[in-house]
């Protein structure tokens, strides 16, 4: 396509095409203006993998760790080479945009999404969302921040208030957009679903117009989030330039109404076109034809970097009496729910169909010359597990077939309008598009053999965006169509699982019959939560175990092991988009299966997979603990190369692990209360509250041992004068510190500047990261770092009154840390109070 002439083509252009132009035509493309060479642009999740245009069944994709993650790796380097990766895959997709990354703020450790954004600090989360943004846009393809902003829970999304100081706003919320847009000005930006203080961010003119064009200077293309548009003129007016996705159900014959009522100045819809327009011209030079096939890339150097990631993702939390690194020699016991699952990311639309996963069981197995055995321990499903992978069709393939019709089973005469094979028992249907399907009213029949491999009575359970009757052998088992209760899967719009019984013989081969009407054949009342398209569904079952018989057999495994190593943690099932966590504990029986483990074995090591904080009671009891996170497609290898050595742990907590979930700041205001939630905590968010209040975590903010020691001298500063007018890019501070690996192996050290604030009348955090670096250091070896911040970034704060930052006179102290206990100090002056506002 020929670069347009955006001036030239804004003239062309007649008002029902530029109305167009403002709205999605689909779930993911842009309006095509053939007649003026505008084509359509093609948009794809998002923040850990590029899943394509297809929520269910589509094309695999690369997974990269979720965000806390990579957030752990404090490495903006590899994040900017994950950006790179991600640009290859959105290009392999036929995608022009990447709906990420995510920077939102974990509040607490509960929000469903927490997984999905860097870090509960703004420099951390910031600096890493910009170097990684730099490296998709570096490709060509356009990157987008979400969700601008205070999109930090989940509970009622669309319809919260979230109330909130000018300060807190500024100084946490918004910090993480700012940071990023200073390093690297990102194509897009996506509105949050919620309110701010009242309004709606995407009808929130301040938001859109006042801070991100006029104050920050950005000249980007404002998108909703998905059905997050909630009106026609105040949205468009107030600067959402782009409605996602479509059909749209505010623009289109709305928008060209409002405008003829001159409730909507045409010059308003130029200005949101012209954005769009100027977005077709950034992303021209990729050469991606409308309508792409969509590949799978999975190559050798993208596998190689992605277990990088996830081992340096890696926090050893602790390791007493170096019982890290494991021998490879000796035998192995693998125990846990989370060994033989690859916990690869967490749930909703960051997730995706991986070309592949590794599991911890298959890393550790992978790498021992010993021998490994297993044992089950506890199983933590949330719902019972995926049954379709059990199944075999007629033919005898793994998986069961998925007939499609627009009758219901009980008309006569159906007609066959599709017929897919599947494996996986569960699919959200939004995107799945068939020309012969009438409406969004449809049914399929799923059919699929199961023969158990023992006796036993099995549980059956399904869960539906829509309704679902289960039978086996004809038998009715489970009927979720009548009397439905609202649960939490499928970003929030699902039932709950229900579910039913029946005794089974080992060896006998069962009919599986499941049949599905979509969302509109269901009555449930989904108010408060967004519904995508025509629903979806989950079916799964298990044979049922006595969970102490379970933990029995692991626990007497352990006593006699040589070593021992148990994985537990969280699924997607557990952390997901459309719901919040109820609470912050590890699933049923993990946390008796490891403090009982610990009990025979008290050099088991225990890895925990989560995207967030989990309670850990038995933490004092263990000698060596790893945080591991979802990893991605890698996951496992990544675990097991710092469990054997391979790897030297470098991660750093990018958010504090509270001892209990009462001991975090927003404890009080975590849910949407009659349709707010107060952030009482205000600039109090994560370890700035724990150091305030002295309150000790159980594992703070920046905290991750090594296996070898460093250790940090000659702090200097470097201040470039005071200017008399503030500009944007002046009065560096340099950092210089050196930096020596003291110990016997080689690793990667974190080093951490923090700024102390003079005593002043307003009540500020005790100290706050202003920057950050990390350095390679071979055992023995010592090198000069160099940490720049920028004199009114490690400064200001927001003052209300003023609706300024401000960089008040005194004498800053500078703190820089590592790993260790040592505290380098130092300090500088400002000398004279200034007020200022920009990017
Ligand atoms: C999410 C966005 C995502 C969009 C498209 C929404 O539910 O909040 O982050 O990009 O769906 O999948």
């Amino acid at each position: 396509m020929p670069r347009l002439d955006v001036e030239k083509t804004l003239e062309d252009l007649t008002l029902g095409e530029k109305v167009a132009l403002t709205a999605g035509i689909d779930f993911w493309h842009t309006a095509p203006i053939p007649r003026l060479n505008i084509p359509s642009l093609r948009m794809s999740d998002g923040p850990n993998g590029i899943r394509g245009t297809r929520f269910f069944n589509g094309v695999p994709a690369a997974c990269v760790p979720c965000a806390t993650a990579l957030g752990a790796t404090w490495d903006a380097a590899l994040l900017h080479s994950i950006g790179r990766l991600i640009a290859d895959e959105a290009i392999a997709k036929g995608a022009h945009i990447v709906l990420g990354p995510t920077i939102n703020t974990q509040r607490s450790p509960l929000g469903g999404r927490g997984f999905e954004s860097f870090a509960e600090d703004g420099v951390l989360s910031g600096t890493l969302a910009g170097h990684f943004c730099h490296g998709i846009q570096e490709k060509g393809v356009a990157a987008t921040l979400k969700h601008f902003v205070c999109n930090d829970q989940e509970h009622q999304r669309t319809a919260v208030d979230s109330i909130v100081t000018g300060r807190a706003l500024r100084e946490i919320y918004l910090l993480p957009f700012q940071l990023a847009l200073r390093i690297c000005r990102t194509a897009c930006v996506m509105t949050a679903y919620n309110k701010v203080n009242g309004v709606h961010v995407s009808e929130h003119e301040g938001f859109l117009i006042d801070i991100l064009r006029s104050e920050w200077g950005w000249d980007g293309l404002v998108m909703s989030d998905w059905f997050g548009t909630y009106s026609t003129s105040d949205a468009i007016r107030a600067g959402l330039d782009l409605e996602m996705p479509g059909k749209t159900r505010w623009r289109g014959t709305a928008l060209a109404h409002a405008v003829s009522a001159n409730k909507v100045p045409e010059f308003v819809v130029d200005e949101r076109v012209r954005n769009v327009l100027n977005l077709v011209n950034a992303v021209e030079p990729l050469g991606i034809p409308e309508k792409a096939a969509e590949k799978a890339l999975n190559r050798p150097q993208d596998r190689a970097l992605l277990r990088r990631a996830a081992a340096e993702s890696v926090v050893l939390m602790k390791n007493e009496e170096k019982i890290l690194p494991l021998s490879k020699e000796k035998s192995i016991l693998v125990i846990g729910p989370n060994a033989k699952i690859a916990a690869y990311c967490g749930g909703g639309s960051a997730s995706l169909d991986a070309y592949y996963t590794v599991s911890p069981w298959e890393g550790v197995s992978a790498q021992s010359k010993g021998a490994v055995s297993f044992s089950q321990g506890v199983y933590s499903f949330k719902d019972l597990p995926l049954l379709g992978p059990l199944l075999k069709t007629a033919d005898g393939e793994k998986g069961f077939t998925f007939r499609v019709f627009n009758e219901p089973p009980s008309a006569a005469d159906r007609e066959l309008v599709d017929e897919l094979h599947l494996v996986s028992s569960t699919g959200f249907l939004m995107d799945y598009v068939n020309p012969k399907i009438k409406s969004l009213t449809y049914y399929v029949d799923m059919e699929g053999f199961f023969t158990p491999d023992e006796d036993g009575v099995y549980d059956f359970g399904v869960t539906v965006v829509g309704t679902g009757q289960l039978f086996v052998d004809g038998e009715l088992v489970v009927d979720n169509t009548t009397n439905q209760r609202h649960g939490s899967a499928f970003f929030g719009s699902a039932t709950v699982e229900e579910k039913g019984a029946k005794q089974l013989k080992a060896g006998h081969t069962y009919r599986v019959l499941f049949q599905f009407g979509t969302a509109p054949t269901s009555d449930l009342d989904t108010r408060g939560v967004v519904v995508f398209g025509p629903g979806g569904f989950r079916f799964g079952a298990s044979r049922r175990v006595a969970q102490e018989e379970l933990i029995s057999q692991a626990v007497s495994l352990a006593a006699t092991a040589s070593q021992v190593v148990l994985f537990a943690g969280l699924t997607d099932e557990w952390e997901s988009e459309g719901y919040d966590r109820e609470h912050m504990d590890l699933p049923p029986g993990s946390d008796e299966l490891i403090t009982r483990v610990l009990a025979v074995h008290p050099n088991a090591v225990v890895v925990i997979q989560s995207g967030t904080p989990v309670t850990m009671p038995w933490a004092p009891q263990t000698k060596a603990l790893l945080q591991a996170w979802f990893g991605g497609n890698e996951g496992g290898n990544g675990i097991a190369d710092v469990l054997y050595g391979e790897v030297n742990p470098s991660g750093k907590l990018p958010v504090t692990f509270p001892v209990r979930l009462q001991d975090n700041p927003s404890f009080l205001n975590f849910r949407c209360e009659r349709g707010r939630v107060l952030y009482g905590e205000d600039v109090y968010v994560g370890y700035r509250y724990y150091e305030k209040t002295l309150l000790p975590p159980l594992f703070p903010f920046g905290h991750g041992l090594s296996y070898t020691s460093f250790a940090r001298s000659d702090l200097t500063l470097t201040c470039c004068p005071e200017k008399p007018v503030y500009e944007e890019s002046g009065e560096p501070i340099t950092a210089s510190v050196c930096v020596r690996n003291t110990g016997p192996v080689a690793g990667a050290e974190t080093v951490q500047l923090w700024v102390v604030p003079p005593p002043t009348d307003v009540n500020r955090p005790v100290r706050e990261l202003k920057g950050f670096t990390k350095v390679f250091l071979d055992a023995g070896e010592q090198k000069t770092v160099e940490i720049v911040v920028e004199k009114k970034l490690a400064t200001s704060w927001w003052d209300e009154q003023r609706e300024k930052w401000a960089s008040e006179k005194g004498t800053y102290e500078v703190l820089v840390t590592g790993t260790g206990e040592e505290t380098l100090r130092s300090s500088f002056d400002v000398q004279k109070t200034r007020y200022w506002v920009g990017l």
